[in-house]
């Protein structure tokens, strides 16, 4: 285990001490709610950039609400706590924050209290770009969860359970990652992040109605898409236009931009990793770590 100082319930302890009690909702239902936030070290700047921090708060608080339970903190103290976290451990590479608000205590899969929170860094480089392989994809035979079952907009722990079944599958089938179906049968997300195609010069992305999480990252590539004027669209998505794409690609926090270079076994374009897709990663990249000025506005400085 790496050591390194957690922000648990009001103070940060060695990660060792943040010990939570097995009968606590969170650990019997996956009763919490969290973000994974990235954050970026710039070597020449000397500085350390967390990635759209105000959109990764509000969805969190977002969160609480339709999971049904409140916030205990602030968005300053959030922010506050998140920074500290970081600054306590002295990264000076990338990182991935893991922030959880989570029900403690003796309760049940309906308890509302007490709300607990942790902050997690976890040491997490970049998608290296000049080794970039691109992953296999199949269509997973389980469905995605759905708005009127289990929410997808919640970015809730017991969540991770359905893209577990699909990853699984997946995995036993030879493949790298699921992309799932929403239950109308038009294509949803992956596991842990979303979905974009290009046709014909077009980016096209599952509306945020289909049974995706709200990504911060979808939305990033879809204002520099349209900085760099391509044409983009939010639709349904069918499962027969995955075959006949000329690029696919996931992104998310954690995904970054990864390239989808086979679905079901059939060869997306020529097989690797598209043009536009490669583009895309660079663009990202460059941006999360500061090295396009003109999206600064989306980073907070840690030191
Ligand atoms: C199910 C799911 N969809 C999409 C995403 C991408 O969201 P974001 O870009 O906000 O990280 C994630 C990762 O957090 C996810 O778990």
């Amino acid at each position: 285990m790496e050591d390194r100082g957690i922000w648990f319930k009001g103070s940060i302890v060695p990660v060792a001490d943040a010990k939570i009690n097995v009968l606590s909702p969170t650990s019997q239902f996956g009763l919490n709610v969290f973000e994974g936030i990235r954050c970026y070290w710039n070597e020449e700047q000397q500085q350390l950039y967390a990635f759209r921090l105000q959109e990764h708060f509000d969805r969190l608080l977002n969160s609480c609400k339709l999971i049904g339970f409140s916030c205990p903190y602030a968005l300053g103290q959030l922010r506050e706590y998140f920074l500290e976290t970081i600054r306590f451990n002295s990264y000076r590479q990338d990182v991935a924050v893991r922030m959880t608000l989570f029900i403690d205590g003796e309760g049940s899969w309906n308890s509302v209290a007490p709300v607990e929170m942790f902050i997690a860094p976890i040491a997490k480089s970049r998608t290296d770009v000049t080794n970039l392989k691109g992953l296999s994809a199949c269509v997973s035979s389980w469905d995605r969860i759905g708005d009127n079952c289990l929410p997808p907009r919640i970015k809730a722990g017991a969540n991770y359970i359905n893209g577990r079944y699909g990853h699984l599958e997946a995995r036993r089938n030879g493949y790298d990652v699921p992309i799932f179906l929403a239950s109308n049968g038009k294509v949803s997300e992956g596991a842990g992040a979303c979905l974009f195609i290009v046709r014909n010069g077009q980016l096209i992305t599952p509306s945020l109605t289909s049974s995706v999480l709200e990504s911060i990252t979808r939305n990033t590539i879809l204002d520099l898409a349209l900085e760099m004027n391509l044409r983009v669209c939010e639709r349904e998505v069918d499962r027969t236009e995955l075959y006949i794409a000329d690029e696919v690609f996931l992104c998310g926090s954690a995904a970054e931009v990864t390239p989808i270079t086979s679905i079901d076994r059939v060869p997306v374009g020529q097989g690797l990793p598209g043009e536009l897709t490669v583009k895309m990663l660079d663009l990202y990249l460059d941006v999360v770590s500061n090295k396009s000025p003109q999206h600064g506005g989306w980073l907070t400085k840690v030191y």
